[in-house]
């Protein structure tokens, strides 16, 4: 076979699997185009996307405005690093700030260095604004949390998975049960706390919904031990859970704000922090940043795919049709026995398998809804998560509805 021959998928998996590292476990399909809630694969063969690149393309594929902004920007300035200014990063930080209604933003790239900011920016606070000791400060994390892969973020996790052979890790950080108010006002009776980081909704544990009031309690807790509440969205924000932000659902404004994927339209890497004036200015020049974060080219497209999140009231459309497609899902489970669990906000939703966690019902299923033209992933083995692009329509949303009722219906026992 030659290197560059890659016209079938069978080529394409080899070539990656002698070539490149073995860090993802893949579902078997090769993607070559993809269009709103479409994609291909190289044979021709047309599935709706129901992951989104795990929330990134909130917008759909290729969304002509967005790849508009990047092929219109491409042509005139890519990246000056912030050793020099350039002419778009102040219009869409004052756009981005005026949506989300905070006084900064510092732009990065990746999610993971979104949390990494908040982390550094609530850790300066708590030595600059809340008197802890030098080097003292510690952060609070939920178990079950993930948000990335540098070691930072595999400090704060529980999952194994992640974080086994890693060692040593970041000190500072502690973990407390999710959705638990009172595992973390006793965290917060601690002064050297100076942040809690949380995200409002579970992705990648499983799509995980605390109880109603747990983002408004937190806030309180909050406010009340002069700790900052840092809401990781990078998953859940943009639209995807039926709000703009998952905090929006309570009063449950953070102190930091964290978002990534969505951000882009899945176009860009793009992330950001947002704050206000009191947590942000104690990051001063050279403390912080990112040789391409606040390139011309990413503030050109993030501006853009928020404005087809607003334009398109794809917000609402989460709504709409996350409430239908529980519904759907929800009436087919009461006769279901493979099928324990509908859970999730807008249309982040994920259906429990009734096998173990270790079992490979979900992946079997998730190979089966690829034959039958959807393409979803695992989580955690026994969890399917379900997120296409907001941007599908209603009679859309029924027919993969029923492509999913159908093939579960192929694993009742
Ligand atoms: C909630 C959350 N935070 C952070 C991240 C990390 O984002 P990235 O992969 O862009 O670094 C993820 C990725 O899945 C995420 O789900």
């Amino acid at each position: 076979m030659s290197v560059l021959n890659v016209n079938t998928s069978e080529e394409a998996i080899k070539l990656e699997h002698v070539h490149g590292a073995h860090n993802y476990h893949p579902l078997p399909v090769v993607l070559t185009k993809g269009e709103g809630v479409f994609v291909w694969d190289v044979e021709g063969k047309k599935y709706y996307d129901f992951l989104s690149a795990y929330s990134a393309v909130n917008q759909g594929h290729c969304h002509p405005k967005i790849t508009k902004a990047l092929e219109t920007q491409a042509r005139l300035l890519t990246l000056t690093s912030r050793a020099f200014h350039n002419n778009v990063l102040g219009r869409y930080e004052a756009y981005i700030t005026k949506l989300f209604g905070y006084d900064k933003v510092l732009p990065m790239n990746t999610g993971v260095e979104g949390g990494e900011t908040a982390n550094k920016l609530a850790r300066k606070w708590g030595y600059l604004k809340k008197g802890i000791e030098k080097d003292k400060a510690r952060i609070i994390f939920a178990n079950g949390n993930f948000w990335g892969r540098t070691l930072a973020a595999i400090s704060s996790s529980d999952d194994p998975l992640s974080y086994s052979g890693f060692g040593p890790f970041m000190p500072g950080y502690d973990l407390i049960p999710y959705n638990d108010l009172e595992a973390l006002e006793n965290q917060f009776k601690d002064p050297n706390v100076c942040a809690f980081m949380v995200e409002p909704i579970q992705g990648e544990a499983g799509v995980v919904v605390p109880d109603a009031g747990y983002m408004s309690g937190v806030r309180t807790l909050c406010d009340k031990y002069n700790v900052l509440f840092i809401a990781d969205e990078v998953q859940t924000g943009i639209g995807r859970t039926g709000k703009m932000l998952a905090t929006d659902y309570e009063v449950a404004r953070p102190d930091i704000l964290v978002l990534g994927k969505a951000l882009s339209g899945g176009v860009f890497p793009v992330s950001a922090v947002l704050a206000d004036d009191p947590v942000m200015m104690c990051i001063g020049p050279g403390e912080h940043g990112s040789t391409f974060g606040g390139n011309p080219l990413a503030c050109a497209v993030a501006h853009a795919a928020l404005e087809v999140i607003v334009d398109e009231n794809l917000t609402e459309k989460a709504f709409h049709l996350g409430n239908l497609f529980r519904d759907r899902l929800n009436a087919y489970i009461q006769s279901s026995s493979i099928v324990k669990l509908v859970r999730g906000k807008g249309l982040l939703n994920a259906i429990v398998i009734n096998d173990s966690e270790d079992s490979d019902t979900a992946w079997n299923i998730c190979l089966k809804l690829r034959d039958n033209g959807l393409l979803a992933k695992p989580t955690h083995g026994n969890i399917i998560r379900f997120a296409p692009p907001l941007v599908m329509t209603e009679s859309q949303l029924l027919d993969c509805v029923n492509i999913i009722i159908q093939t579960l219906k192929t694993f009742e026992k």
